[in-house]
């Protein structure tokens, strides 16, 4: 079928025949994007972009048309899944992959992309599913001697070492397999547009054009993906739309611990996040991941044990403070595991309200473990953490365990899921949590900053004292 290519402006949607550096249209410049065009006229990328939106969506202008009816006259079938035989994969899946979805696993290089699409295909292999791993980016050998490492079954994946994009939807055609892992979506390559692998156009082309063939035959499709350095998924902004499901898998790669987490999915929480460790025979799962974190915990100032949520499961993690004079105009304030913004908004609170100030100090807050937490019930161990950095002391009870979001005004508020955190927290030893207001019965509640620092820091090293001390 022959194609040509056309130009599409990415801001304005101005369409041209030729490639300009400033858009005739609405004259931002670099946003015009090649785009393949399907005899007739019809950008296909359009239509695909709509049969995205799941399974069992007709293609746009096929068969007679449907009338409109009320939802509860659809039939909804259940959605079928297949086991990827790696628990914490299916679980942050939703349950498992899904016939003729998309899954995008994005990643920096080296965090074990490879290694886990690769150890799932095996799984399934060995359960009896036909599969196809296609890589772009290393020989069949190089894929071969990593498999060697895993468990058996990996080493029965088919293989296909490939650039080419219609070579590589053909033999997907012709194998029909149940899963395939493209390995990278940027390696790939469609040879009617120009413009070279890896670039928008290409990726989404690349991308769009599988995806019709996986809706179609319902193959379930995993789209490993790199991640620039800003940490956005490369190039592929455009691919979180079209894709079912995005999952990113991070983690410090001189440390063993990865996290695996869905930011987008069609069929199932966006909450979820898996453990894994990396080891010599591939990626283990942590299923044990608080009672680490426990036991590893230093106890020392500038220690605190978080009760946090990771999707629907309770997760103790420890998070550490190191408070140290500065000798910069503008102090340092470096965080892991953790948004920046929100450091500088608890260390405000601190100051204000806990009368802390860290105002020339140089703050480090860390996450331990290389694990990232993302909710709000993290504040007051932050908090908590720098208190006791700050003033050189261990925490009251240490281990001692904790959860709240901390108001502008200083009060402690509440979080969800405060009985999965206590009980999670109970079953590993650690008693009289500190938590806001309502939380339960066997925590420690207070209700604003001041009452947890109170309650957590060993009574000559409190703020209010010394400062009444002083005056
Ligand atoms: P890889 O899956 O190739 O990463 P990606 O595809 O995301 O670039 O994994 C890379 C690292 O994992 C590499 O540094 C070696 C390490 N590794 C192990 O430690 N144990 C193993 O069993 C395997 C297969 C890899
Ligand atoms: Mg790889």
């Amino acid at each position: 079928m022959p194609r040509t290519s056309a130009y599409s402006c990415s801001e304005c949607g101005t369409q041209s025949a030729k490639w300009h550096g400033q858009c005739p249209g609405c004259e931002a410049w670099n946003t015009l994007v090649e785009e393949a065009i399907a005899p007739g006229g019809s950008k296909r990328r359009a239509r695909a972009g709509r049969a995205g939106s799941g399974p069992g969506l007709r293609a746009v202008g096929s068969g007679p048309r449907e009338r409109p009816r009320p939802l509860k006259e659809v039939g909804a079938a259940p959605v079928r899944r297949m086991s990827s035989g790696i628990g914490e994969l299916d679980r942050v899946l939703g349950g498992g992959l899904v016939p003729g979805s998309l899954v995008l696993l994005g990643g920096s290089p080296g965090i074990g992309k490879s290694t886990l699409t690769n150890m799932a295909l095996g799984h399934m292999q060995h359960a009896g599913l036909r599969t196809l791993y296609v890589s772009g980016e290393e020989s069949a050998e190089q894929v071969r001697l990593r498999a060697e490492r895993l468990a058996p079954g990996a080493l029965q994946v088919p293989i296909l070492a490939e650039t080419d994009l219609d070579t590589v939807l053909e033999t997907l055609a012709a194998e029909a397999p149940h899963a395939c892992v493209i390995d990278s979506v940027q390696t790939l390559h469609a040879g009617e547009l120009s413009g070279g692998p890896g670039s928008v156009g290409q990726v989404r082309e690349v991308a769009g054009r599988i995806m019709e063939l996986a809706k179609t035959q319902g193959i379930a499709v995993i789209l490993v993906g790199h991640v620039t350095k800003e940490g956005a998924l490369a190039g592929p902004r455009v691919l979180e739309h079209l894709v079912d499901c995005v999952l990113q898998f991070e983690g410090e790669r001189e440390r063993p611990y990865r996290e695996l987490r869905s930011l987008k999915n069609r069929f199932g929480s966006t909450h979820e996040a898996g453990l894994f460790e990396m080891r010599q025979g591939g990626l283990v799962e942590v299923l044990d991941a608080s009672a680490r974190f426990v036991a590893e915990a230093t106890r020392a100032p500038g220690s605190v044990v978080l009760a946090a949520m990771e999707g629907s499961r309770p997760l103790l993690v420890e998070v550490q403070a190191l408070v140290a004079p500065s000798e910069l105009e503008q102090p340092r304030r470096v965080v892991s595991g953790f948004d920046r913004n929100r450091l500088a908004l608890v260390l405000a609170i601190l100051g204000r309200h806990g009368r802390l100030g860290t105002g020339g100090a140089d703050v480090f807050v860390n996450v331990v473990g290389g694990v990232r937490v993302d909710e709000p019930g993290c504040d007051l161990a932050v908090a908590l953490a720098v208190a006791s950095a700050s003033r050189g002391v261990p925490l009251t009870g240490t281990p001692r365990g904790c959860f709240g979001e901390l108001g502008l005004t200083g009060e402690l508020r509440w979080v969800g899921h405060p009985e999965r955190r206590l009980a999670e927290a109970a079953k590993h030893g650690l008693s009289d949590v500190i938590a806001p207001v309502d939380s339960g019965a066997d925590a420690r509640e207070v209700a604003t900053l001041r009452e947890a620092l109170e309650a957590a820091l060993p009574a000559g090293a409190r703020a209010g004292r010394q400062a009444r001390a002083a005056a």
